[in-house]
């Protein structure tokens, strides 16, 4: 672990259909698509490591059981491959095997974001911690998205939500806030609205997929009716803890890539090939 940090755990939903890469994701995880040479899960599960977080606490749902065994050891292809120019291959995914703990489990209902955090609670128990949208592939030069929010937290002891400026006309694909900003690119969240029709936008700011929560959150979910789609929302939870002033937005450091769309997938495997990251 290169860091200490206050967050311990950091929380995977993994249970959606990804029904905008089918006939691709019918059998195969989303999570799992690759981007060069590394499924989407493990650059989350990388920036989580990198964050000091070493308990990863997947929600899964059926169909996903590709997820458990890619954390898992394979001794036949390990044997295999020893002592050839390939074994090196392996080194990144051992290491994170070696250094981390994993927890699944399923959801048995798709029920919404919301829901998917709540099913985690059993996961995580009563302590603060992160949540990684595997979609949302972010990178950066230096520090990750989430080290950048542990260092936050450690300032503000609260609920703390990425976000970045998009497009006013793509508001209804996203989470916006409006807020206060106290600091340069950090906001006091007053206000919160999953995906608004632009012209019911407070602002352009959206939430990608990084979150820390405080776990009086749970409690909350449990009593948050279904919003949007007629699903659990993280976010009108989170506008509960906002109205106390318990919500940070930070617009982070990086490029964030959505690979849960084709467009962004094929940016990310093209920039990252280019940066040669293989
Ligand atoms: C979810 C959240 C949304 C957030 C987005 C980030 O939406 O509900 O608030 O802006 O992730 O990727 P989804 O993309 O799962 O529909």
């Amino acid at each position: 672990m290169k860091k200490t940090s206050p967050i311990s755990v950091c929380l995977f939903p993994a249970a959606g259909y990804g029904t905008r890469f089918l006939p691709v994701t019918k059998a195969m995880p989303k999570e799992m698509l690759p981007v060069l040479t590394k499924p989407l899960i493990q650059y989350g599960v990388e920036e989580a490591m990198d964050a000091g977080m070493n308990t990863m606490a997947i929600v899964t749902g059926r169909g996903k059981r590709a997820i458990e065994d890619h954390f898992d050891v394979s001794y036949e292809l390990e044997h295999q491959i020893k002592g050839t120019s390939k074994e090196k291959m392996l080194a990144d995914i051992r290491h994170i095997i070696d250094k981390c703990t994993f927890s699944y489990t399923r959801q048995i209902e798709m029920k919404g974001l919301g829901h998917a955090i709540l099913t985690g609670e059993t996961l995580i128990g009563n302590q603060p911690f992160a949540v990684i949208l595997a979609d949302d592939l972010c990178v950066n030069e230096s520090d990750g998205v989430l080290s950048q929010m542990v260092e936050l937290y450690k300032k503000y002891q609260c609920s703390i939500v990425a976000i970045e400026e998009i497009d006013p006309s793509q508001t209804d694909k996203y989470g916006v806030i409006a807020g206060e900003e106290i600091e340069s690119g950090i906001y006091r969240v007053t206000n919160m609205v999953e995906k608004p029709s632009p012209q019911d936008a407070p602002t352009n700011l959206a939430i990608i997929g990084r979150y820390i929560l405080t776990p009086d959150i749970f409690d909350i979910i449990r009593t948050t009716k279904p919003g949007k789609g007629g699903e659990i929302q993280i976010t009108d939870a989170l506008l509960e803890q906002a109205k106390a002033g318990k919500v940070i937005a930070y617009k982070f450091h990086g490029k964030r890539y959505d690979c849960g769309s084709i467009d962004g997938y094929v940016q990310a495997t093209i920039e990252l090939y280019q940066k040669g990251v293989l």
